[in-house]
């Protein structure tokens, strides 16, 4: 079993399967995207198959598929097909942005995918276009149908909230909530990814954050009661508005992080496992890979150097070295 040196289990495995995107979100992207990590620095179908077997012999139970976006990978059905075969591991999600999603939803349900978590940042489609640099909102919808009628559930949309920038829709967020069985979580703009000037119209860096203490402030009509997060083991508090069909979750990475139950390890584009979102000690699995040898000793020397806690404010210029679409969110 794979068990770091403060005796956190490590069971939960996220694979970001490409630096590209699709779009552009301001707080994760420039405007005219990032240097691509060449197609030979990334690993195939074959390569990430054997790096989940691996890890499941290590006591990894679940895959998240993260990018980038990974529905732009090309083999996306394959594999998921390959990850979800192996019998140790219970549940392949994925976090995508839904562009793709209402093409893809049945056959990825068909590989044996269980849910998606989709990022939605605004209901406005002016404001989410302008978020996102040109996202069409209505394919998200056409997304979240889809991901409903193939039964990716339960459904988690991701908003990172801004002030200056959808921390006015906090409210018709929630209420999304009241009659749809989806969990909206709002999460804390982290400073990794494209932390500098946004460009025209944008709020400056020093006034983006909202702490998620400040969040439910802003939520206090709604009454939110405390409840037991939906299937998943992330970051996410989570309440209910009474009656509601769905839930509110918040994920503060800065205010209030949650490293002391951290179950996870993260596999890089680019072949590297990394321990931390936010620290940066990486091992590298590619060579290991291209030349026959076994993982093991891979996995346990990153899990050996898995950091107690982050310190996400200090290890600012050594985080943006590596931006968000590369580690996977
Ligand atoms: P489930 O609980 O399995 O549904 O997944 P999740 O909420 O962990 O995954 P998702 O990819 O939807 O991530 C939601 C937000 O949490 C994103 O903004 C991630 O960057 C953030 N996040 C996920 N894991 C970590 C982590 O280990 N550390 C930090 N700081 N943020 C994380
Ligand atoms: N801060 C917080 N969340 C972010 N994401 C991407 N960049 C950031 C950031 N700088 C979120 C996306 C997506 C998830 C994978 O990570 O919105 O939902
Ligand atoms: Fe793409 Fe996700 Fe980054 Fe937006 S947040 S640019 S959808 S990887």
């Amino acid at each position: 079993m794979f068990i770091d040196p403060f005796g956190r289990a490590i069971t939960y495995l996220r694979i970001s399967l490409t630096d590209r995107c699709n779009l552009r979100c301001v707080y994760c992207m420039p405007q005219d995207g990032l240097q691509w990590q060449s197609r030979a620095s990334q690993l195939s179908v074959e390569e990430i198959a054997r790096v989940v077997e691996s890890a499941a012999r290590g006591g990894v139970t679940r895959v998240r598929l993260t990018g980038g976006e990974p529905l732009v990978h090309p083999h996306i059905v394959e594999i998921v097909r390959r990850i979800a075969s192996i019998s140790a591991i219970e549940e392949v999600s994925l976090t995508t942005n839904a562009m793709l999603l209402e093409r893809l939803a049945q056959p990825l349900a068909d590989a044996g995918l269980k849910r998606v978590n989709i990022s939605l940042d605004s209901l406005d489609a002016d404001k989410f276009r302008r978020i996102t640099r040109d996202g069409d909102i209505d394919r998200v919808w056409r997304g979240i149908a889809a991901a409903e009628c193939s039964h990716l559930a339960p459904l988690k949309l991701n908003t990172v909230i801004v002030r200056g920038l959808n921390a006015d829709e906090l409210p018709a967020l929630a209420r999304l909530t009241l009659e749809n069985d989806w969990h909206v979580r709002f999460i804390e703009v982290m400073p990794i990814g494209n932390a500098q000037n946004w460009g025209e119209g944008f709020p400056a860096p020093s006034e983006r954050y909202i702490s998620v203490h400040e969040m439910r402030d802003m939520l206090s009509t709604f009454d939110l009661q405390p409840v037991t997060a939906p299937q998943g083991n992330g970051p996410a508090r989570t309440y209910r508005i009474p009656n509601a069909l769905g839930t509110v979750g918040f994920i503060s990475p800065l205010g209030e992080h949650f490293c002391q139950n951290c179950n996870r390890l993260r596999l890089t584009s680019d072949g590297k496992l990394r321990s931390c979102l936010v620290t940066p000690n990486e091992v590298s699995l590619r060579d290991a890979l291209r030349s026959g040898q076994p993982l093991e000793p891979f996995f346990e020397q990153a899990i050996a150097q898995k950091p107690q806690h982050h310190d996400m404010l200090a290890a600012i210029p050594a985080v943006s070295r590596r931006g968000m679409s590369q580690i996977g969110g």
